[in-house]
């Protein structure tokens, strides 16, 4: 898998994605900016393909990574399903041109309006974590004289061993049906009006970086597929979910080879459809986020570099320490690097995307990127501290598209209404009288 530094090229002094110079998309968009390469994405899809090579898999990207709607058409077009979780994911997926019949929806929290909606679509499949879930939804397909294709997902309760707030597989987080029980409520799957039970679904967290979670988690999975089997329940197929953790530059992770040899031996000579949904795999190394350096203020014991983008941009260091690698724009060309502390603007001593990291030196108005940030960058993006969203560019070789435009003030500030009671603001005209001339 291409690491955190593979997406920048050096060039002329100036750091290239592509073909492009940083430094042009800054001058006609001004940053914080999003920047993808559509090359990239490309590579990481077609690699994750080949890996798969011989299965009878599909890959279903998981649009909560990047839900830019030329990110998954680009997927869509490489013949990509997708795994949503959503009405807004969804809609947005079959938005990009994913047909319906390669959509999972996946999810804990499934509304009754989500699963009308998705039985309308004619999804390929319903992950269902609970027996509600799955009443409501035999309730949703019987009502529209339907029937609801099922996996059940099962919690086999295995430690993926990562940042716990992305641990979803151990037997205290909200995810799946207990693996003890998941026969009992197979059984009652198969049974149900209004539902078509397929198989089974797993996934154990996001950024693993160890193969050996995978595979007892699969294991877990094979196990129950015989043992449904020899109850006489038909198990066609198996969801293996995503996680598969990508290089940040911080530590070594999965190679995409070792995760098909652990699928192949662990649930690949049970005949079943794999089912894969990726998301940071696909796009975490193919974007960064391009911003300016406000300023450099020196503190009573660290430098702080100042930048203009925040925690409400990207919120993965905020929020799970991670570790982004930070590369100056203009060739540093073996300059000294000293540490210093990379922070937004915002209001938060969280607000932070590296604590004493060595950077060469920086001033005021040069141009940073934040590499590894095309996965959960935007798409957890906010308008905290009223900061308008921040644009979004796909590169193609020596070409830059706006694909999603910077949010302006209008929009961010326009959407807020005031109660009819309230007293025009200050300096604002007043209503005119009515019947005034
Ligand atoms: N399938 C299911 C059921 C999931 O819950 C997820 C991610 C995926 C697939 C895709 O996982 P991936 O291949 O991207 O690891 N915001 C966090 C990550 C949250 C992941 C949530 N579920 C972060 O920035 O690290």
């Amino acid at each position: 898998m291409s690491g955190a530094f593979d997406l920048i090229r050096y060039r002329g002094g100036e750091a290239h994605v592509e073909d492009v110079a940083l430094p042009r998309i800054a001058d006609a968009l001004g940053t914080p900016t999003y920047v993808y390469s559509r090359a990239a994405l490309i590579q990481a899809y077609r690699r994750f393909e080949r890996a798969l090579d011989g299965m009878q898999a599909a890959i279903c990207y998981a649009v909560k990574a990047n839900g830019n709607l030329a990110v998954v058409r680009t997927f869509a077009e490489l013949g990509a399903g997708a795994d949503v979780v959503s009405l807004g994911e969804m809609k947005r997926a079959l938005q990009a041109g994913v047909p319906a019949r390669r959509i999972v929806f996946a999810g804990v929290g499934k509304t009754r309006a989500e699963m009308d909606a998705a039985l309308d679509a004619g999804i390929l499949q319903f992950n269902v974590e609970s027996d509600d879930e799955l009443k409501t939804l035999a309730q949703a397909a019987v009502a529209r004289g339907d029937t609801a294709a099922v996996a059940l997902r099962v919690n086999p309760d295995v430690d993926a061993k990562t940042h716990k707030k992305i641990t979803t597989g151990k037997a205290e987080n909200k995810f799946g049906i207990e693996i003890s029980r998941a026969s009992a409520v197979a059984k009652k799957a198969a049974g149900m009006r209004g539902i078509a039970f397929h198989g089974l679904a797993v996934h154990i967290g996001s950024q693993l970086t160890e193969i050996a979670p995978f595979r007892r988690a699969f294991e877990r999975v094979a196990e129950l597929t015989l043992k449904l089997r020899a109850e006489g329940i038909k198990v066609t197929r198996l969801d293996l979910g995503g996680g598969i953790g990508i290089d940040y530059g911080e530590r070594p992770t999965i190679a995409l080879a070792d995760y098909a040899r652990a699928v192949s031996e662990t649930v690949g000579n049970l005949g079943c459809q794999l089912v894969f949904e990726p998301g940071r795999a696909l796009v975490g190394n193919a974007g960064l986020l391009l911003t300016r350096v406000v300023r450099v203020k020196d503190g009573a014991t660290r430098r702080f570099v100042i930048t203009d983008a925040a925690m409400n941009d990207l919120v993965r260091p905020a929020m799970y320490d991670a570790f982004h690698a930070i590369r100056p724009v203009s060739d540093p060309a073996g300059a000294k690097e000293t540490a210093v502390d990379v922070a937004g603007p915002i209001c938060e001593s969280g607000d932070q995307f590296a604590a004493q990291r060595p950077l060469p030196p920086v001033k005021g108005g040069d141009l940073l990127a934040i590499m590894s940030a095309g996965a959960y960058g935007f798409a957890m993006a906010s308008t905290y501290n009223l900061r308008p969203l921040p644009a979004e560019v796909m590169v193609d070789g020596a070409r830059f598209a706006v694909v999603r435009p910077r949010q302006d003030y209008g929009e961010m500030l326009g959407a807020d209404i005031l109660p009819d009671w309230t007293a025009p603001a200050l300096g604002a005209k007043p209503p005119k009288a009515r019947g005034a001339a």
